[in-house]
């Protein structure tokens, strides 16, 4: 039997709705069981749910135009991978497959992906990204192109549950500095573990190949707040609110009493996206009642801003030489990393 709550009509049964990851996930966030592990509901807008039932847009497709966001990280992306697209050639063999870990949307596949696997004349691109919908929206659109064959897998490439996507090495291409992405809580002391055993991760996925990933190395307080805390980046980051009505059909929830409220923590290298509450609400989720109280503060996701040495300490703990790195005005820089084990 259908349930239908005041304004929403579930698309699923009664019972169903507590075996939804989203459901543990947001359970977990409320309860204060785990924190900073919903950026899968923050990237994603599916469009069969947000944007048809509210008037959700695809919001990372609009933060990776340039002059969107005051921050630079997304221009120092683009402007490092075009230097590096240049010098590739001779760094990796020609016709190397390449693993995009994190998708994006199809600006991100034009802008990022598309031109790399140009330079090395490479016809096999693997897409990794826990978000479906990016990934259905790039085979809908590239799966007809008979010059590259495009293999979409969706996984959360930290905590993967597949050994590796390519039978031979492949050039692992992670942009937007979403290495800084790695799970991790506001209490992790062994953060350099955390991040050692995520690079090992990635550099099994690309079977022991090349990984070229970006790294924002900036540690300046005023400028992280100052180029995060936009009207943009907020809508993004509250996404996974705005998603709770519509999907998990919670009585009672009001995701506009949130204000997105990021912290540094400098003695993790750690910007968390956090949330805070500007008044008190009970709600109910499936069988559970809830309350939030007023100043309440949910973490939801990391972009960790690693220093550059310890990154490369840290790679090298993974197994991974450094092969060249681009450096850029801002603190933006890009690695090419190659596993000490790959023999090509
Ligand atoms: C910062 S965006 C970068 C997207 C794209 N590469 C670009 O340069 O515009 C991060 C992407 O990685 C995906 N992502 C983040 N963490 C992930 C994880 N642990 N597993 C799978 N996908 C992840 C997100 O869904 C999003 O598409």
């Amino acid at each position: 039997m259908t349930k239908s709550y005041q304004n929403t009509q579930l698309p699923f049964e009664e019972g169903q709705l507590s075996e939804t990851a989203f459901f543990n996930d947001v359970l977990d966030l409320f309860m204060g069981f785990r924190s900073g592990h919903v950026s899968k509901y923050i990237y994603e807008a599916p469009e069969d749910s947000l944007s048809e039932r509210t008037d959700e847009k695809v919001l990372w497709g609009a933060i990776i135009e340039e002059g969107q966001t005051p921050y630079y990280l997304p221009k120092a992306d683009n402007e490092l991978l075009c230097r590096a697209r240049q010098d590739l050639v001779g760094l990796v063999p020609s016709s190397t497959p390449v693993v995009d870990f994190g998708v994006g949307d199809i600006e991100s596949f034009v802008k990022h992906a598309l031109p790399v696997l140009k330079a090395l004349k490479s016809d096999y691109y693997v897409g990794i990204d826990f978000c479906e919908a990016y990934l259905e929206r790039i085979q809908k659109r590239y799966n007809a192109d008979q010059k590259i064959k495009i293999v979409t897998v969706c996984d959360d490439f930290f905590e993967p549950q597949i050994k590796t996507v390519t039978p031979v090495p492949a050039l692992g291409l992670m942009t937007c500095s979403t290495i800084g992405n790695i799970h991790g809580t506001l209490h992790d002391s062994h953060y350099d573990a955390n991040l050692s055993r995520a690079l090992r991760i990635l550099a099994r996925l690309t079977n022991h190949g090349w990984l070229l990933a970006s790294l924002d190395t900036n540690q300046d307080a005023a400028r992280l707040y100052q180029g995060y805390q936009t009207e943009l980046l907020a809508r993004l980051f509250l996404t996974v609110f705005r998603r709770i009505p519509v999907e998990l059909g919670s009585i009672g929830f009001d995701p506009s009493l949130f204000v997105y409220e990021p912290e540094w923590h400098p003695e993790l290298q750690l910007f968390a996206h956090m949330a805070r509450a500007t008044a008190a609400q009970d709600f109910r989720l499936g069988d559970y009642r809830l309350h939030i109280a007023k100043g309440q503060k949910f973490h939801l996701l990391n972009s960790y801003k690693f220093e550059a040495s310890f990154f490369e300490a840290c790679c090298d703990k993974a197994g991974l030489a450094v092969q060249q790195v681009w450096h850029h005005e801002t603190p933006m820089k890009l690695y090419l990393l190659k596993d000490k084990a790959c023999r090509l």
